[in-house]
């Protein structure tokens, strides 16, 4: 862990992928980290390998109930989040035609992706403004620039990320609470094994197709570097892509 003291951070989505790794470079830069997501074995192995500067906790960002009790269910000492990284998505059913999808599938993308998102960052908002600071960085996909067929759930969920991010930029210009959104592009996680319903051979056969691919410790340093910047610099978007 690094020497200096940064804050606290929450990651959504910690549990596996590019949340993982946000929450392990996080604490590796001082950061005080709290791992949040529904399969909590693997967050208390995430918080274990980090060590005292890392706390799981479990939480639904598609539950209403699960986001309202969160700021009460974070441990004495956790309280004041600095940094809110909402990171927590996924593509269940996805890569298929709209019609041809199960639209039970693409509402919970977009309960997801988007609308977790709200929610969480409407529940740790009023603590930032309190203090007069705080950042919330908000994962996005190249999804919401480059428009590929299949996606019609997905890509309305990081359209709204996007859409999101901004006003959220706006709402809160010179209020000390800054925003950014990070735009990835294909990243090698369980991301497609989930979007599947767990068809690993698919995953790989999907990731195989492509030279190259982003590693979950590219999107972190991004998240890194637009969260050590001065207190006056925002770093609104960063869109990260393979350079082949
Ligand atoms: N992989 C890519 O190519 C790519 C590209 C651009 C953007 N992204 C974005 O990056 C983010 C992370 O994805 P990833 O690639 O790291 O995929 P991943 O390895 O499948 O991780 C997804 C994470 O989201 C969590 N999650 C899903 N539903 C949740 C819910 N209802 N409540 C709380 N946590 C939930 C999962 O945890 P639990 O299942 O334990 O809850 C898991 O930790 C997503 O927003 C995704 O859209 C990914």
């Amino acid at each position: 862990m690094g020497d200096l003291q940064r804050g606290t951070a929450l990651v959504t989505g910690a549990s596996s992928g590019i949340g993982a790794a946000v929450a392990a470079a996080l604490a590796g830069q001082g950061w005080r980290v709290i791992c949040a997501a529904r399969r909590v074995d693997k967050l208390a192995t995430l918080a274990r390998t980090i060590g005292q500067g890392a706390v799981a906790i479990a939480l639904d960002v598609s539950d209403a109930g699960s986001v309202g009790s969160l700021a009460e269910r974070l441990p004495d000492g956790w309280r004041e989040v600095d940094l809110l990284v909402n990171n927590a998505g996924h593509d269940v059913g996805g890569r298929r035609r709209f019609d041809r999808g199960s639209i039970e599938d693409w509402a919970t993308t977009v309960q997801t992706n988007a609308i977790g998102m709200m929610r969480v960052t409407h529940a740790l908002l009023p603590g930032m403004v309190e203090r007069g600071r705080g950042h919330i960085v908000n994962i996005g996909s190249i999804a919401a620039l480059d428009v590929q067929p299949g996606g019609a759930a997905y890509v309305t969920s990081k359209f709204a990320v996007n859409g999101f991010s901004q006003a959220l930029r706006a709402d809160f210009k010179g209020k000390g609470v800054r925003v950014t959104q990070i735009l990835p592009g294909l990243v090698r996680t369980e991301f497609a094994e989930t979007r599947w319903a767990g068809d690993t051979a698919r995953a790989e056969e999907f990731y195989g197709k492509f030279p190259v691919v982003l590693d979950a410790a590219d999107v972190a340093r991004a998240v890194v570097y637009a969260a050590e910047q001065p207190p006056h610099v925002t770093i609104a978007e960063l869109v990260v892509v393979t350079s082949a």
